[in-house]
């Protein structure tokens, strides 16, 4: 079994990083909560509602999910016929669709390739046009495979600026990554799995200064909190934290 024993409730507005080594179960986990798969015992809530009696597209009104490989949700010609997708399958009315798409496109800096086939996108537009093509539809929950990966510092700090833009939005994000910069600029918990099963859960802080467990899933901490650390400044998470702890002792 991939997975086994998880008890994980998140709540609404949350922003949650899912960490642990390949193959520790992330993807399979986050599977459950939006229904591509189901657990052969216990069960799924959304807003308290067991899932098991609705269809993947009804769940997926509620959760999206931006998969690990962009191009594996690419299949549409055009980026606009790419993000509009979604809302028409919800049965948006067209008018709404053409606003709410253009509305998108510029939140995600695409307005330019709107036009453009997809596959010919470079990869941190790719990964943009996979959020674009899932927040176009609004849902309560958005869950994020890896939405860093491959990605250069540009392009990773405008994702992370999008995430933040998300989150602050009030969206519950679930957020799978091996990025330490990203987690500590975006998320308030870290769940930390290891062979199918979370071995932490607790705020960003008592994740990343708990050493033991960091070293059962080979993560490392962020940079930032290991220089305050050996500074004897605490543990600040962020660069800002860190600079700001510095800045108010000299004051
Ligand atoms: N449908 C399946 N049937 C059986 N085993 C599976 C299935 N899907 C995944 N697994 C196995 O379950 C384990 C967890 O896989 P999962 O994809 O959830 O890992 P992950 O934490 O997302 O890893 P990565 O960081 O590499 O993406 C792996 O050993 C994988 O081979
Ligand atoms: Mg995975």
């Amino acid at each position: 079994m991939a997975i086994s024993g998880i008890d994980l409730s998140i709540r609404e507005g949350e922003c949650i990083a899912i960490l642990g080594e390949n193959g520790s179960g992330k993807t399979t986990l986050v599977k459950h909560i939006n229904g591509l798969l189901k657990p052969s015992s216990g069960s799924v809530l959304l807003s308290g509602e067991d899932i098991k009696g609705k269809t993947i597209a009804e769940i997926a009104r509620k959760v999206g999910f931006v998969f690990q490989n962009p191009d594996h949700m690419i299949f549409a010609d055009t980026v606009e016929e790419e993000v509009s997708f979604g809302p028409r399958n919800f049965a948006m009315d067209p008018e709404k669709i053409k606003e709410k798409v253009s509305q998108i496109l510029a939140f995600t800096r695409l307005e330019q390739y709107r036009d453009t086939h997809p596959m010919s996108l470079s990869g941190g537009e790719k990964q943009r046009l996979a959020l674009a093509s899932i927040i176009v539809s609004d849902p309560e929950v958005l869950i994020l495979d890896e939405p860093t990966t491959g990605l250069d510092f540009k392009s990773v700090n405008s994702m992370i600026a999008l995430i933040r833009e998300i989150r602050d939005r009030g969206k519950t994000i679930i957020l799978i990554t091996h990025d330490m910069g990203l987690v500590s600029h975006v998320a308030e918990r870290v769940v930390l799995m290891k062979d199918g099963a979370i071995i932490k859960d607790g705020t960003l802080k008592e994740v990343f200064s708990d050493e033991d467990a960091l070293g059962l899933t080979f993560l490392e901490q962020p940079y930032a909190l290991k220089l305050s650390l050996a500074w004897n400044r605490g543990a600040n998470i962020t660069p800002d934290e860190l600079v700001n702890a510095i800045l108010e002792e000299e004051r």
